[in-house]
């Protein structure tokens, strides 16, 4: 596992700084073509992962009791075709994201958390006390800083607030081990830059190993940069 040190303070806490230039840049201007340039054009061009693979990875696992942690636009809790959640939350550190989600998804009635996956999770009254049938972590992780080691601690969060046998399913774009092509390298220097990615540590060994630590049941699957991954 990377032994390099992650951005926390003495305490251990994360810098406020670095967390903040993960999400900041999802401004309800900017949300407003999310969907357009990160899964029309850059999964294609530079992850060369299929969107249809992350649709297909929400339509097999997406239960009707879900939380869907770093919901960004909430595209693919759309795509997946379900008609109907018993209990759907959306958990995000950006408001704006909620809100865009929130009103993308009102036909299911979704309840909104406003958490940072990097802290402890205190569930708000109102959502319900039982545990989830599934989670989705979908290009969080590849945001979050830290090492694979200290984003995995987010699972460690996540996994009280879920069923045992509950599937956890998402994707990250890896940054090392991984072929990049020029546009990728392009837009994983300029992301890395700007602290909207920190992924440049971020390979499947670690992945693999940290999820494996976790659960007893993990697949991963890669499709370019992208490892998509359920774990249960
Ligand atoms: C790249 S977007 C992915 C959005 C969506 N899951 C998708 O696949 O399109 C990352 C999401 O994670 C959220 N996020 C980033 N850092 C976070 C944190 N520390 N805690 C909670 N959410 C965070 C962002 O606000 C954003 O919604």
């Amino acid at each position: 596992m990377d032994a390099e040190p992650g951005p926390r303070h003495t305490d251990g806490a994360y810098d406020p700084d670095a967390v903040a230039k993960a999400h900041a840049i999802y401004t309800p201007f900017m949300l407003s073509f999310y969907d357009r340039i990160v899964h029309g054009l850059s999964n294609r061009f530079a992850w060369r992962c299929p969107t249809e693979r992350l649709t297909q990875l929400y339509a097999a696992n997406l239960s009707a009791n879900h939380l869907e942690a770093g919901v960004g636009t909430g595209l693919f809790i759309e795509r997946a075709g379900r008609a109907a959640f018993d209990r759907l939350v959306l958990l995000d550190v950006n408001e704006n994201c909620l809100a865009v989600a929130g009103k993308r998804l009102a036909r299911f009635s979704p309840r909104s958390w406003r958490a940072n996956l990097l802290a402890p999770l205190e569930r708000p009254n109102g959502l319900g006390a039982s545990p989830f049938d599934s989670v989705g972590l979908t290009y969080v992780l590849h945001c979050l800083p830290g090492t694979m080691a200290e984003k995995l601690g987010v699972i460690d969060r996540l996994q009280p607030l879920m069923r045992p046998r509950g599937p956890l399913f998402g994707a990250t774009i890896l940054g090392r081990d991984i072929g990049p092509n020029g546009t990728a390298r392009a837009l994983l220097a300029l992301y890395n830059g700007k602290g909207v990615f920190n992924n440049r540590r971020d390979d499947l060994d670690g992945l693999t190993r940290g999820l494996e630590q976790r659960f007893a049941t993990v697949e991963i699957q890669t499709h370019g940069l992208v490892a998509l991954f359920r774990a249960a």
